[in-house]
């Protein structure tokens, strides 16, 4: 890419089942395109409630607000031509279309997983203790998760490699006009 230029912001909202793999497929996507020169941001769920949404807990209430805050920050980044990835559970259709009519630029990537895996990957431990109830409104478990109904890219990943699903997301990107 030159330098000096602007380039077209974007955000790329990616969702998904906790242990999905947004996070990873994000991270790794962003990586590679920080070394290509391009402004990238990273929003992840488990960091952004550390801090700009840490008064917030899991509640219907709670998540639509930590959404409606870090679509706030999306779109602001997105109009200055920053590429967002944000990683989030966001189970609920309507405040994922919300986002989407805030920031305009936006790519839904649905980190598709069947729940049994997940809970094989259980990362974090957290799938065990919510299925022994120590905690509660845990999505996939005890909380609902709104599947995307129309979103501009699924990851199966379960099926595919990290670096798979990562070049398909680089791929939507370009497709979409967003990559020199
Ligand atoms: S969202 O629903 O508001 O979009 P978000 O992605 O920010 O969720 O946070 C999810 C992370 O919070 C998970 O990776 C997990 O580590 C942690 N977490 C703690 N409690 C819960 C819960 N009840 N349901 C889902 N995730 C939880």
């Amino acid at each position: 890419m030159c330098e000096g230029h602007d380039h077209k912001g974007v955000t790329l909202w990616f969702t998904g089942l906790p242990c999905s793999g947004k996070s990873a497929v994000a991270d790794r996507a962003a990586e590679i395109l920080k070394e290509r020169g391009y402004h990238v941001e990273r929003l992840d769920g488990d960091i952004v409630r550390q801090d700009l949404t840490r008064d917030l807990g899991f509640s219907k209430a709670d998540r639509d607000e930590n959404i409606r805050r870090v679509t706030f920050v999306s779109k602001l980044l997105t109009r200055n031509g920053v590429i967002v990835l944000t990683s989030f559970i966001s189970p609920y259709i309507e405040v994922r279309d919300r986002a989407r009519r805030e920031i305009g630029s936006f790519l839904e990537v649905y980190a598709k997983c069947p729940l049994e895996i997940c809970i094989q990957r259980d990362v974090k431990g957290m799938y065990k203790k919510a299925i022994a109830g120590q905690i509660k409104e845990f999505t996939g478990i005890s909380d609902p998760y709104e599947e995307p109904v129309h979103p501009e890219l699924i990851l199966e990943t379960d099926k595919e490699t990290l670096e798979e699903s990562t070049a398909r997301v680089l791929a939507a990107l370009k497709a979409g006009g967003y990559l020199e």
